[in-house]
């Protein structure tokens, strides 16, 4: 292997571990050897306007204390808002770095949200949650039990995709989660879905949120949201991405969606919500 070969393979060892793991273009572009910009000597001084905002370098986000992303959530009086909110706001870095925002899939007024971790690659070019393989086999779960996506509410934990589709941190997740929670007060359903052990830990209080997604799965379990009357019955499962990995698991998944499918039949009876 010649060095630039070598060269040429650390390049794009590194965009895969920076996260870029997906061609924007049909062919590739050796920018190594790009002619620089020349700016001719004799160019008259540019104008002294503000360059358009566009154009301008984005200085890298901080995360901002939690209180920020709280405040704006809570100014949101409908889904609109939220997402114009969400659209607008530049304290999570993941934006920095996702294609752009992807807010939520379904009815507004669902009975059933189901919440996944984070969008994947083809969510993030579609703009769109659970639209690649995970979000395939998640469409075939909901469609067996006589659901589909426009009569559920899906959204995920984090808005935007992370880098190489690693896990959301602690922090990112605790960043994003006043969105999602505002965003099921506003769509006011009667239960909530939780796709994996992200969504779980997220949603859930303790104990609950300390515990494996193993021993929470197929058991209702409350969560609580600001602006809702009473604790939200929210039923935690394993993530169709984990399915596709391990499907070993179906047949608890299977389980599972079945006592989603008589909750839905019994929806007007209370439901029992079980606490460690
Ligand atoms: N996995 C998720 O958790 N969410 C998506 O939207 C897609 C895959």
């Amino acid at each position: 292997m010649s060095d630039a070969d070598t060269g040429l393979i650390e390049a794009l060892r590194l965009q895969w571990e920076w996260g870029a793991d997906e061609a924007l273009l049909e062919s590739p572009q050796d920018r190594r050897h790009a002619a620089p910009a020349v700016v001719p000597p004799s160019a008259p001084p540019k104008p002294s306007a503000p360059p358009a905002a566009a154009a301008r370098p984005r200085a890298p986000s901080l995360p901002p204390p939690p209180g920020d992303a709280a405040k704006l959530a809570a100014s949101c009086h409908d889904l609109e808002a939220l997402r114009a909110a969400m659209a607008g706001f530049t304290g999570c870095a993941l934006r920095d770095t996702a294609t752009q925002l992807v807010f939520a899939d379904g009815a507004p007024d669902a009975r059933l949200m189901v919440i996944g971790e984070a969008p994947g690659s083809e969510e993030d070019r579609i703009g769109k949650p659970f639209v690649g393989p995970a979000g395939q086999l998640l469409d075939r779960m909901l469609g067996s039990i006589g659901l589909d996506r426009r009569t559920a509410r899906i959204a995920n934990v984090v808005p935007w995709r992370p880098p190489g589709n690693r896990t959301p941190t602690d922090s990112e997740i605790a960043i994003c989660l006043p969105f999602l929670r505002r965003q099921i007060a506003l769509v006011r359903p009667r239960g909530l879905l939780l796709l994996g052990a992200v969504a779980a830990k997220a949603l859930l209080a303790s104990p609950e949120r300390d515990q494996g997604i193993g021993r929470l799965r197929g058991t209702w379990r409350p969560v609580t949201i600001d602006g809702l009357d009473a604790p939200l019955p929210a039923l935690p499962t394993f993530h169709p991405a984990y399915l596709l990995r391990m499907p070993a698991a179906k047949a608890q998944a299977w389980r599972d969606l079945l006592a989603l499918r008589q909750w839905l039949e019994t929806e007007d009876q209370p439901t029992k919500i079980t606490s460690l």
